[in-house]
């Protein structure tokens, strides 16, 4: 008898536990107070309805669920794509074509058949490498490791403006790297790029053939800065790139399952034909509700505000007791407590509130250390009195860890000191 293990791909037990299996793993057995609701800030999910509208557009394609949707879109979502295109990111989208988007069902699936697409088996005669953000979406650590290829972590730390160090990329990583992903504005930290960081990517995807697949799904929700699109760090041009747009946050419709890819004609055919065998085509009411909601911007421009007012619940309750620098766009605070699994096991236990550690959002080097270690990632997406609520409860403790943290931080540099002048003796 053979044994069941042999029927898995042994790249499925090369990924990392999903962030929320840890999670439940760290939080299960310990008991949160009893007089007091929990709260949970774990997740990024809008906690908003979608708009009213949807409800009228599927009752009006009703008689479409029994049709097989085209893979590559229909005419009417390929177009609102371009027109949100044009009105989001201005008229470097004029010379885009609907053959250069596809509908998908939530960009982590476009992701993931992206990379199964345009991963080549070899690159520079040795295993491709699929290049990712640390901490990063776990999406992109599945896409690279079922393309078979290596994913290579870049760190992002505040030293480098929570970004992949471009300085840093050994010229042999650049020659086998087949893809590599980029989330702009930035995942969980909420950092807008600066146009020079895309434009110098951009070129070095171009002059070492790789795909930049850049994954906008923040790009709507910001302060008072709006972030540039990689559109318009290209000039209009998308050779060798791929955008992801999303309207998970951009719509409050993270359930709906739509968003869509456009890029380079070469990068899109691939991914047309084994969607055409594998993917989960987007049905035509979700096409023609996705194509209203990329249409209409009014209600996104009260998704933001009602984002704006909860930060500044947020800031306001964190303020008497934390130094915080607000993100500029996404939905998350990306806070440093000096231990983030300790500080998310005593949010727990002593307030009652669920936040996810950074290290489960990032990948552990050799020393069983990551770059998200120190941070704990909350959620802004409830109302402002429960965020108030909540984070009133938190930043007592959030300020305890950061001082603790300081402590023990000098107690090292002390004994530091103390053993330098000891040997100096
Ligand atoms: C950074 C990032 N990218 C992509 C996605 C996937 O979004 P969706 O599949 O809902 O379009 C998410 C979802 O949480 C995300 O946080």
């Amino acid at each position: 008898m053979v044994g069941a293990e042999s029927m898995v791909a042994e790249r499925l037990e090369r990924l990392t536990d999903y962030p929320f299996a840890r999670l439940r793993a760290l939080l299960d057995g310990i008991q949160p107070p009893q007089d007091r609701d929990p709260i949970s800030m774990s997740v990024g999910e809008p906690q908003d309805p979608c708009p009213d509208f949807v409800a009228g557009i599927l009752d009006e394609h009703r008689a479409d669920w029994n049709r097989y949707p085209p893979v590559g879109g229909t005419p009417a979502h390929n177009q609102a794509c371009l027109g949100w295109l044009r009105r989001r990111f201005g008229a470097v989208a004029d010379g885009l074509t609907p053959d250069q988007v596809l509908p998908l069902s939530g960009t982590r699936e476009g992701m993931f058949l992206a990379a199964q697409a345009l991963v080549p088996e070899r690159k520079a005669g040795r295993q491709p490498a699929v290049c990712l953000p640390n901490p990063y979406y776990a999406g992109y650590e599945g896409s690279a490791v079922m393309s078979g290829a290596e994913p290579v972590y870049l760190d992002c730390r505040a030293e480098t403006g929570f970004l992949p160090d471009l300085d840093a990329l050994d010229p042999s990583l650049l020659a086998r790297t087949a893809l590599f992903f980029l989330c702009s504005p930035t995942n969980p930290q909420g950092v807008i790029l600066p146009r020079d960081y895309l434009v110098r990517l951009i070129g070095l995807a171009r002059r070492h053939g790789f795909v930049l697949a850049v994954d906008e799904c923040y790009v709507e929700i910001y302060g008072d800065r709006k972030p540039i699109g990689a559109l318009e760090a290209a000039d209009g041009d998308l050779t060798s790139l791929l955008l992801f747009q999303s309207l998970s946050k951009r719509s409050n419709a993270a359930g709906l399952r739509a968003g869509f890819v456009v890029g380079d004609r070469a990068l899109i055919e691939p991914q047309r034909r084994l969607r055409s065998y594998s993917a989960a085509c987007m049905p035509l009411p979700i096409q023609a509700v996705a194509a209203a909601l990329w249409d209409d911007d009014a209600h996104v421009a009260g998704v933001r505000d009602r984002y704006r007012q909860r930060f500044d619940a947020a800031c306001a309750s964190l303020a008497p007791h934390l130094p915080y620098q607000r993100a500029e766009a996404g939905f998350f605070l990306w806070l440093d407590v000096g231990d983030g699994v300790e500080t998310a096991a005593s949010l727990w236990r002593e307030a009652g509130i669920r936040v996810l550690p950074g290290a489960f959002l990032s990948k552990a080097g050799p020393d069983g250390r990551s770059v998200g270690d120190r941070y704990v990632r909350i959620a802004v997406v409830h109302d402002p009195a429960t965020i108030a609520e909540a984070m009133g409860r938190a930043a007592p403790i959030l300020a305890r860890s950061r001082e603790k943290a300081a402590a023990d931080l000098s107690t090292i540099s002390n004994n530091e000191a103390r053993r330098e002048r000891a040997g100096g003796l």
